[in-house]
């Protein structure tokens, strides 16, 4: 083999021609490099010491350039030998995904060639089971062109005055959605950092997610200060809920609770909320976190879902986690006055006799409305529909 630098100078780009024909080359090959510089002999030679090549200097008869001899050592490739393809298999494409990826994958890229000897990575989730969906990448795609942008979705300039009573109501509804959507940036930001990376698109998933519900905490917030100073009030009840959620140790289950029964209880009071909401502003706020909540109760469900095909044993535990989750509740109000009255208020919309009586009914209707919800994504999940009714009633009172 042999390589001309000519004009071109080693340490300028000319090393990687070498290395080039050198990662061509088998061990115990020989390689002739000839350059124009006069220094080829000592740049070569000490690159050539560090990478554990043989080198030999020709020198050249009169004025003639001398070449250099080369003969390839093992370094290359022994250094190669032990490394794996972070793959499902090995060796199929980098799409399949592995089982039980090891944690010494680390951060490389699904696919690259990792060095043998790289460090453990201190990942807690790295069964496929319990963290993969089929779906994972569609949904990402989908939220990746959903993303929308506060400052120009949001009619924020709308001409509107609302009684007082009825802006303190929205003020209410408004902290008390800012206190849940901070549970929902928390929950699924904490999981990012334990999941495996080589489970990508369940990253990229759970990283929209988080950025989802930043945008909700912020347009929430905007509306309940739009006319306003202050915001409502935040109870025991809704942050001992809550905090069973943050605290939620295992993935499986507290993306269960969140997004399968919680956030798919929140997509019936957003769609409520948009419905009796008395200005614009809070109609828009809550129809566009609702189109991002429906994305995380897929996501929710499609994982679950395949985990359960799976491993049907694994279906009691999260029957489990509801009772245990309600009975550390018991002694708990759940769902704050204010926050249940502020609602009624909206969808009455006056004081008015006739109002407050169809507000109610509102309400009530808003109740079944959840219930139905959760029973009907319960029931996708493969309980029984008796079941799904029992552990539907013992979903939290806050909602979330
Ligand atoms: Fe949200
Ligand atoms: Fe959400």
């Amino acid at each position: 083999m042999q390589v001309d630098l000519g004009s071109l100078s080693f340490a300028e780009g000319g090393y990687l021609l070498v290395k080039r024909a050198v990662r061509r080359a088998a061990s115990g090959d020989a390689i002739v490099v000839t350059a124009d510089a006069a220094d080829l002999d000592v740049d070569l030679r000490a690159w050539c010491r560090v990478e554990g090549h043989r080198f030999d200097w020709q020198p050249g008869a009169g004025t003639a350039r001398g070449q250099a001899r080369i003969v390839t050592g093992a370094i290359e490739s022994e250094r190669w030998a032990g490394a794996r393809r972070a793959t499902g298999d090995g060796e199929a494409d980098e799409d399949t995904i592995a089982e039980h990826p090891p944690r010494s994958w680390g951060l490389a890229a699904r696919g690259a060639t990792i060095e043998a000897g790289t460090p453990d990575f201190d990942f807690h989730l790295t069964d496929k089971i319990e963290v993969w969906s089929d779906d994972a990448a569609r949904i990402y795609q989908q939220a990746v062109a959903a993303q929308w942008d506060p400052e120009t979705a949001i009619p924020w300039n709308a001409a509107f005055e609302l009684a007082d009573d009825l802006e303190d109501a929205v003020v209410q509804v408004m902290t008390y959605l800012i206190e849940n959507e901070t549970a929902a940036l928390i929950v699924p930001s904490r999981f990012i950092a334990q999941l495996h990376p080589h489970f990508r698109e369940v990253m990229q998933v759970l990283a929209i997610q988080a950025a989802d519900e930043a945008r909700h905490i912020e347009v929430f917030t905007r509306r309940a200060r739009l006319k306003r100073s202050q915001l409502g009030r935040s109870t025991i009840g809704g942050q001992v809920s809550l905090k069973t959620l943050v605290e939620e140790p295992e993935f499986a289950i507290a993306s269960f609770l969140l997004s399968v029964l919680g956030e798919g209880t929140f997509l019936s009071l957003l769609w409520f909320i948009e419905r009796y909401a008395p200005d614009p502003v809070t109609a828009t706020v809550v129809r566009l976190a609702a189109q991002d909540e429906a994305r995380h109760v897929a996501f929710g469900l499609a994982h679950l879902g395949q985990h359960l095909e799976r491993e049907p044993g694994f279906r009691p535990r999260l029957a489990d986690a509801v009772r245990r989750r309600h009975d550390a509740l018991r002694h708990t109000a759940g769902l704050n006055d204010e926050v249940f009255d502020a609602l009624l208020l909206m969808a009455a919309g006056s004081w008015d006799h006739d109002a407050l009586r169809l507000g109610s009914q509102r309400v009530l209707q808003l109740m079944q409305d959840m219930d139905e919800g959760r029973r009907k994504r319960l029931v996708r999940l493969g309980f029984p529909e008796a079941d799904a009714a029992a552990l539907s009633a013992l979903h939290t009172r806050n909602f979330m």
